[in-house]
């Protein structure tokens, strides 16, 4: 789903661009020595190599102020009118941890509210800021992804405690006009409920508020039926990217840099022979943060730009695939800023 945008005037235009790690790394050796893994299964089935982790007591409004004041800095202000965080893992489940990131950043008083759509949530996040720099209702929105699911994932899990790392990313958006350098494209979305059992964690909301009525331990942690999403995450994302490609008039050989939400570099690579784009152009930044869920897009970026691999003018396209089902794409021409 796209909304049409025809004629539009306004355009939400990428000023700035933060991102940050927790500061503790543990490598894939690190995990072998607590659980039965290895360092080779990690690296072949998933391609990654470390992940980082916040410290008990971190939580994700520490992660999220990080970012969100280097987007700031980057973008040269010291203000924005709303604050929008996408994030799986909240500070509490009530109330939303985006008025504390604000307050955090010196914006008490300004709109801030959270946006859930676990691995989507920046994308999703993204729309929410367009939207309201393109209807007049605001000039200026930081858009953050930050998440901790090592806070969710059972330590113990093989199968879930090898992928998931903590970290933030946020850009800030400012009104601008629809053909310039760092002009947001559609932001194309979609969702299927039907799928609600896919990733999740079945306790400890309104549905089943504690544990005890679960059947299992198991239930309160975050799950996730691994081969299933594997084959959903490429299809999703290689439809939502196509809309957004046709959106934007571009080719699959006009992307210059293609940053898919950071799952598993075979589903990267996957979908990149899917849409159509050589691997070269593929974005890589998993095998030092592992999946980042919401943060993992602007992480990507800002890995992109320190790195070299990523340069004002070139087009670039986004997309990511997670819980809910919720997926989504969007494309722009990177612009020229101080990172
Ligand atoms: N170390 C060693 N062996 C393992 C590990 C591990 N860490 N984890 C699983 N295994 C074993 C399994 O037990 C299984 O063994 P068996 O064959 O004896 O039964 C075997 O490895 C294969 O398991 P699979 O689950 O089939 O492994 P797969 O290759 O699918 O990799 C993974 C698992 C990495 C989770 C993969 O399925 C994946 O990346 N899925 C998609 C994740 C994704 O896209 N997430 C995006 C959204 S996330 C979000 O929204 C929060």
């Amino acid at each position: 789903m796209s909304i049409p945008r025809t004629g539009r005037v306004r355009a939400a235009v990428l000023a700035g661009l933060g991102a940050w790690l927790p500061p503790r790394a543990v490598s894939n050796d690190e995990l072998a020595g607590r659980i039965d893994t290895s360092d080779t299964w990690i690296r072949t089935r998933t391609g990654i190599r470390t992940r980082h982790v916040v410290d008990p007591g971190m939580p994700t409004s520490r992660l999220a102020v990080e970012a969100g004041s280097r987007a700031l800095e980057s973008a040269g202000v010291s203000e924005v009118d709303v604050v929008v965080l996408a994030t799986a893992t909240p500070d509490r489940r009530c109330p939303a941890t985006a008025p504390v990131v604000a307050h955090r950043l010196g914006l008490t008083g300004r709109p801030a509210f959270d946006v859930s759509a676990v691995c989507s949530g920046f994308l999703y996040g993204l729309a929410v800021g367009a939207g309201l720099i393109e209807s007049g209702a605001a000039e200026s929105v930081l858009v953050i992804g930050a998440d901790a699911f090592s806070t969710i994932v059972d330590p113990q899990e093989r199968a879930t405690a090898v992928v998931f790392g903590d970290g933030a990313g946020a850009v800030v958006l400012r009104a601008g006009e629809p053909a310039e350098a760092g002009a947001l494209g559609q932001v194309v979305l979609g969702s299927d409920g039907s799928l609600a059992d896919l990733i999740t964690i079945r306790a400890g909301g309104s549905e089943h508020p504690t544990v005890e009525q679960m059947p299992s331990r198991a239930d309160s942690y975050f799950a996730m039926r691994g081969q299933e999403t594997f084959a959903l995450a490429v299809a999703r994302m290689a439809e939502a990217s196509r809309e957004a490609l046709a959106n934007a008039g571009w080719e699959a050989n006009h992307v210059d840099r293609l940053v898919c939400h950071q799952a598993n570099l075979r589903i990267l690579q996957a979908t990149s022979r899917r849409i159509g784009i050589s691997q070269e152009r593929l974005v890589v930044h998993l095998d030092q943060a592992g999946n980042t869920a919401a943060a993992s897009i602007p992480l990507a970026l800002s890995h992109a730009l320190s790195s070299g691999e990523l340069h004002p003018g070139e087009r670039v396209l986004l997309t990511a695939f997670g819980g809910g089902a919720a997926w989504g794409a969007t494309t722009l021409t990177w612009p020229q800023m101080k990172h």
